[in-house]
């Protein structure tokens, strides 16, 4: 495929410096701007039906030998493929504290340590601009006063960057509060809630390769954490609304912390996009919920986290309007440690998987997200401005623009659903930040599709093809439970499927065609209904597009279901290679005990991949680890004699030095 980036000569931006252009360069492929589209719009636009079929060979297909499952306790890869531990959980980020093996570390140390669960992540690698700017403080601080968005675009010619020195940017989904401290929640204190949430949130930390080795580059002047407490701005239509003000922020437009943050995003002006999931499990309310509470599983019993007995502002009854600050996408820039990132409400509020962004023809950004629960729905977000006319008028392109949710119609058509005031469905709705705020039930008043629990989305740009993991859905079909649909068409889904939708034209069409790429389980069993070509597998959730278009799916199977019941024989969780075109799938890794596989991007030239490790060892029951017998369940990474299992980011290597998948 040629390159395309330079189709800024089309930009209506006004007056680019040099130094602009320079950096505003793009990948080809991730932000596709021009001809490519077109050429993609010409072979794929003779109707529904065409849409669906035509799927070239990939250029590099899948060349690895496929591994069996595993019940290890450590991570499997191919063979003449490596791996090893970037970085686990209370690391430090920079040159602070070191990890106490018994959990003993402050909640000052843990704010600038590796938090707990890395989830999404992101690759940003340096250019040469880039490099230029780390090892050049007057530099730095010249560009250090340019306007948000344009700084980071210094780092993001995504494609031409480094594939042996950038920034990784992880999200820290959620904590075990049995392995955070050595008594565990026993005796729990403010300073325990304090650690908790420094342990929630997101790492900015440089890396870079060395010898052929990948290490974390200490100290830097990049690394960063924000976590549960660190403020952070609201943007956007709901800014100042009243249901987001309290009396610590009477103005409605500051918030403390980012929680629960599960995949993630990049834009084209190279920022991060943290993505709130179940935030709600923090909170308690022992009064019964209002409707947009219930909406949004506002609870008494939440998720067994003790943060409300010392801090207010998790008890509803107190601070009712504090989860109404939390479900939403957060915006980080990752080159300016100092900066204060912001909640971009017209993304809208919900449970959200991730946000992952790709442009238009006409450069408007489309941001695809899934709302993870049980019957929820797709949403996708487009930007009423070209994004660098938006950015050069001072305004951020997540700001202002459309959002919508999906609706997949039995015939394999489907249409984007426009969640505003101008919908008559949504007369109930008073102004734009009421629908944003309550995102959920407009969806529900548009008539969206419910889904078997959207996960990661991802992108491939040159086929307008867009794929989504739902994970399972055991309730489909249930009594009083929503039945089968065209889109979501097993009851009971307990192994999950993986949807793909397309455009004749753009990605901002109102129409798309859809089909089921895959539905999931054990092949060799008819009774599973797997439609699987290649090796097993359940419970999809991460997915990455990688430069080669190969289809990376992650799986999430429960830590009370791994390698038991009907997941008996799928080992533990695992990461597999797709082939979009053939649709082989081909089992790549597989995970240690009782852990999560999530998070996966790779280096531009593809030689390298990160891999998220979570929750390895964490109990089949759903209860805090045993602070008395931490290594019960897993002893990763550090292996037997260690003393608690630690999610860890990983790196992927071939041994021959070349691309991961072939
Ligand atoms: Fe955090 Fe939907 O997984
Ligand atoms: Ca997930
Ligand atoms: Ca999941």
């Amino acid at each position: 495929m040629s390159i395309v980036d330079d189709d800024i000569v089309s930009n209506p931006s006004p007056n680019e410096s040099l130094l602009e252009v320079l950096e505003a360069r793009v990948s080809r492929r991730r932000f596709l701007g021009g001809s490519v589209v077109a050429a993609a719009a010409a072979t794929f636009g003779g109707g529904i039906s065409t849409l669906l079929q035509a799927t070239p060979a990939l250029a590099a297909p899948l060349g690895f030998t496929g591994i069996p499952t595993s019940t290890l306790d450590t991570v499997v890869v191919p063979p003449g493929y490596r791996w090893e531990v970037l970085i686990a959980w209370g690391d430090p980020v920079s040159d602070g504290p070191a990890f106490l093996p018994d959990a003993g570390n402050s909640a000052a140390d843990q704010a600038v340590q590796w938090g707990m669960h890395n989830d999404g992540l992101v690759y940003f690698p340096f250019t040469a601009l880039g490099e230029l700017y780390a090892a050049n403080g007057l530099v730095a601080q010249a560009l250090d006063r340019r306007p948000p968005g344009q700084l980071a675009g210094l780092f993001f010619d995504w494609e031409r960057g480094s594939s042996t020195h950038g920034l990784l940017v992880q999200n820290h989904e959620y904590t075990d509060d049995g392995l955070l401290f050595p008594d565990g929640v026993a005796n729990w204190t403010a300073a325990k809630t304090t650690k908790s949430l420094a342990a929630h949130g997101v790492s900015v930390i440089e890396v870079e390769k060395l010898n052929g080795t990948w290490r974390v580059r200490r100290p830097s002047r990049f690394a960063r954490r924000i976590t549960g407490s660190t403020p952070i701005a609201i943007g956007g239509p709901a800014a100042g609304h009243p249901l987001l003000r309290t009396a610590a922020d009477e103005t409605g437009t500051l918030v403390l912390g980012t929680l629960n943050n599960c995949a993630m995003g990049y834009t084209p002006w190279g920022t991060y996009l943290a993505c709130e999931e179940n935030f709600n499990g923090y909170f308690r309310k022992a009064a019964p919920p209002n409707a947009l509470e219930a909406r949004y599983g506002i609870s008494a019993a939440g998720f067994g986290y003790l943060w409300h007995t010392t801090d207010n502002r998790f008890q509803v009854d107190v601070v009712p309007n504090e989860p109404n600050r939390f479900g939403w996408v957060t915006e980080i820039d990752p080159v300016r440690p100092a900066s204060t990132p912001v909640k971009r409400t017209a993304l809208g509020r919900m449970k959200h998987e991730g946000a992952w962004v790709t442009q238009t023809r006409a450069q408007r950004v489309v941001v695809y997200m899934g709302d993870d629960e049980r019957f929820e729905y797709i949403y996708r977000y487009v930007s009423e401005k070209p994004w660098r006319q938006a950015i050069f008028q001072g305004e951020s392109p997540l700001d202002k623009g459309t959002l919508f949710v999906a609706k997949f119609n039995a015939d394999g058509t489907g249409q984007w659903l426009p969640l505003t005031t101008a919908n008559p469905a949504l007369s109930a709705f008073p102004t734009q930040a009421d629908i944003l705020i309550n995102a959920r039930a407009a969806a529900d008043a548009a008539g969206a599709t419910k889904m078997d629990r959207p996960e990661w989305i991802d992108v491939r740009h040159d086929q307008l093809e867009v794929f989504v993991t739902l994970t399972n859905n055991s309730q489909r079909g249930t009594p009083g439970r929503p039945p089968v649909d065209a889109a979501n068409p097993r009851p009971s889904n307990v192994y999950g499927h993986v949807l793909r939708w397309r455009y004749a034209n753009d990605f901002d069409e109102p129409t798309f065609a859809w089909d089921i790429f895959v539905l999931a389980g054990d092949p060799a069993v008819a009774a599973h209904g797997s439609t699987i070509i290649g090796d097993k597998f359940g419970s999809p959730d991460g997915l990455y597009v990688d430069p080669n278009d190969r289809l990376w799916i992650q799986t999430d199977v429960s830590t009370s279901t791994i390698n038991a019941g009907a997941y008996a024989g799928f080992g533990n969780n695992q990461m597999l290679a797709a082939d979009p075109a053939t649709k082989e799938i081909r089992r790549f890794l597989v995970g240690p005990s009782q852990c999560e596989v999530t998070g996966a991007m790779s280096t531009p030239d593809a030689t390298t991949m990160f891999v998220g490790i979570q929750h390895p060892g964490e109990r089949p029951d759903d209860r805090p680890a045993d602070p008395a017998n931490p290594t019960q369940f897993s002893s990763f990474p550090g292996g037997p004699g260690s003393s608690r299992p630690r999610s860890s980011l990983i790196v992927v290597t071939k041994a021959d030095g070349g691309q991961v998948g072939s």
